[in-house]
């Protein structure tokens, strides 16, 4: 007798996508149980949710560790997940259960270069600052003094630390804007540009030590977690500008506050927070800091890229072709 057909494979996704995703999405041609709602399900939600599926779309909101494996249970194939950072996934306890994981890269490196460049610009001109003293009242008629900040463009050095696609985005940035440029681990494809660009390959200590503005690009692991703390930041000028679009946890953000507090460095501007979505009180009392929710990737046409192609990983995986964008350990 033949087994009985287990029905097209069912698909969870934890959040309702950009609109390109949800599109993607009807071209599936199994079940599809988005959680609609203001934000990510609960754990217990999701952990019902993902029961019995066969692929999965998450976020970076979600932890795909051994529960939620386990929870999904010995159908799932594929998870998908719609950012390019996947520290919020145990990617081996996925392997050892031959579940795929797969990340958006490529799809967002100009946007968040663009971000890191805007928070660069910023925090270096005081912008932020500046328009809050505006709206504040503040009497002001132009004066020499007002709002001095770091030229930039008058030979500035950005010390990138991880030269991978996003670093080598911000590098051509810079680049245009007349930046001296010095990164500290260069990614091997994205060498030759670099040489290219005129990047100094540094150590870090060197890079901290040089740089006008330290901008993050390294993904988060075991490694790079606190790689910033109060040594490293003692080690930058007191006018040095550091700018995190990467993950909170490469920070030590109570060593960042102290560093501020003290004078230690000039300013920070922060995309991403080490408790995400919570953000150290203290950081949001001080003037030389911008601090945005995590929105580097948060063009329209970038996060429809990035929704589409998840979904296609998914679409991929689960018609036994191989997936784009798998994650490569
Ligand atoms: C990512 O993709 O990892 C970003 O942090 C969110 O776009």
């Amino acid at each position: 007798m033949n087994a009985p057909d287990p029905g097209p494979s069912r698909v969870c996704v934890t959040r309702t996508l950009p609109d390109a995703g949800m599109r993607e999405l009807e071209t599936l041609p199994g079940p599809v149980d988005v959680h609609h709602g203001d934000g990510p399900p609960s754990r217990a939600e999701l952990l019902d949710a993902v029961a019995g599926a066969s692929g999965l779309v998450t976020l970076l909101t979600e932890s795909v560790d051994e529960e939620l494996l386990t929870a999904a249970g010995p159908d799932l194939r594929v998870v998908a997940n719609c950012a390019v950072g996947y520290d919020n996934i145990d990617v081996d306890a996925a392997a050892r259960r031959g579940v795929v994981v797969t990340n958006t890269p490529d799809v967002l490196d100009e946007a968040t270069a663009d971000l890191a460049v805007t928070l660069m610009l910023a925090a270096s001109r005081r912008v932020v600052e500046a328009d809050r003293y505006l709206r504040a009242g503040n009497q002001w008629i132009w004066d020499p003094r007002l709002f001095l900040g770091l030229d930039l463009s008058a030979g500035a050095t950005v010390g990138i630390v991880g030269l991978g696609r996003i670093g080598l985005a911000v590098a051509r940035r810079a680049n245009a804007f007349g930046m001296r440029l010095a990164a500290h681990r260069i990614s091997e494809s994205c060498r030759a540009e670099a040489d290219a660009l005129g990047v100094t390959e540094v150590p870090l200590p060197t890079l901290l030590s040089s740089s006008d503005v330290v901008t993050l690009h390294c993904p988060l692991t075991p490694r790079t977690h606190h790689l910033i703390g109060a040594a490293e930041l003692d080690a930058m000028p007191s006018h040095a500008v550091l700018v995190n679009t990467a993950r909170g946890p490469v920070v030590d953000e109570a060593a960042l506050v102290d560093a501020l507090e003290r004078g230690a460095i000039g300013a920070a501007a922060l995309d991403v927070f080490e408790h995400e979505p919570r953000v150290h009180p203290r950081l949001l009392e001080l003037d030389n800091v911008i601090a945005v929710p995590h929105i580097a990737s948060a063009g329209h046409a970038t996060r429809d890229a990035m929704a589409t192609l998840a979904v296609r990983n998914v679409a991929a995986v689960l018609a036994g072709r191989p997936p784009l964008t798998p994650v490569r350990e």
